[in-house]
């Protein structure tokens, strides 16, 4: 029998030592992290580090040391970490940030659309100046820094995008009238930028997280009444820890997501279950 025979190809396939466990490690990739300084974007950026890639991030000009210290610890890990100035609620600004990150590293193969702002009112005492900033900063400063490095990554034929939304994208939840829409809007962006992009072998995805204690959510969880609902409303009994939430990221963001697309990834503890 020659080494080219059905039987020694069979054979072949079901060796033990075949692997067939894709790759949850991004080494040798480039990410950018905003609203990298604190809460969620601060573990998104040390947890793409840790699974090997460089990590730009941005921040607010006033908030820029709380990222300049993220990208210390990220180097101490052995990658490379550079930070920048970015308000995402203005074109120009987004346009000069990635046009900086381009220069420091060559490309981005992955985008977090992490910065995002919450302003909780009840819907008859939204203004018009809340619901334009929260629109701003967590639908168009999504959309926009998408296209900024969207034109690179189509250029290269390759990239990942992962969109933070949140569980109040899916369902409802009071006072949140702006905030609900703008998340809602970045699933369903999520969706359309996944189409567009899909010839470009692009990935566009979004993680929806359920509650977690960060600087936004603080002043809320003060409130033990408010605390004590939610608590109740996750069927797993408790709220997300950025790492849950990272670790979504950094799966869509790897070699064992590949063939997801336009997929929003609930963090939710079974909340949208219900
Ligand atoms: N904490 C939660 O319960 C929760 C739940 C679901 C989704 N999210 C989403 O996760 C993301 C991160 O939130 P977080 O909880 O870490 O809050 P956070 O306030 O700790 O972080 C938000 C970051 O965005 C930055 N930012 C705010 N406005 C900006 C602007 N105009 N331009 C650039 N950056 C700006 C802030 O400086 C900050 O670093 C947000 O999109 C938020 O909506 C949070």
């Amino acid at each position: 029998m020659t080494a080219s025979t059905p039987v020694s190809r069979s054979k072949k396939l079901t060796t033990p030592e075949q692997h067939v466990l894709p790759s949850l490690h991004v080494a040798g990739r480039t990410a950018l992290v905003t609203g990298a300084g604190s809460g969620l974007g601060r573990c998104i950026a040390l947890a793409l580090a840790e699974a090997g890639a460089d990590v730009a991030m941005t921040e607010l000009s006033n908030r820029i040391e709380n990222a300049q210290a993220v990208a210390a610890s990220i180097r101490s890990m052995g990658r490379k970490a550079f930070t920048v100035k970015l308000d995402v609620t203005s074109v120009k600004s987004i346009q000069r940030a990635v046009a900086r990150v381009l220069e420091q590293f060559s490309r981005i193969d992955i985008l977090v659309n992490n910065a995002g702002i919450n302003i909780p009112k009840q819907a008859l005492e939204v203004t018009e100046e809340d619901w334009d900033r929260v629109l701003d900063v967590n639908l168009k400063g999504v959309f926009f820094c998408a296209q900024a490095v969207g034109r690179e990554m189509v250029r290269r034929r390759s990239g990942k995008i992962i969109n933070i939304a949140s569980q109040n994208g899916v369902v409802g939840y009071h006072d949140r009238a702006a905030y609900c829409s703008s998340k809602a809007g970045v699933v369903n962006l999520t969706r359309v930028l996944a189409l567009e992009w899909a010839p470009h072998q692009i990935n566009v995805n979004a993680v929806a997280p359920t509650f977690v204690l960060t600087p936004l959510t603080e002043k809320m969880f003060a409130n033990p009444a408010f605390s004590r609902e939610i608590h109740r409303r996750i069927p797993l009994g408790r709220l997300a820890k950025p790492e849950d939430v990272a670790g979504a990221v950094v799966f869509l963001a790897s070699p064992a997501a590949d063939l997801i697309t336009g997929h929003t990834l609930l963090v939710d503890g079974g909340w949208t279950a219900i």
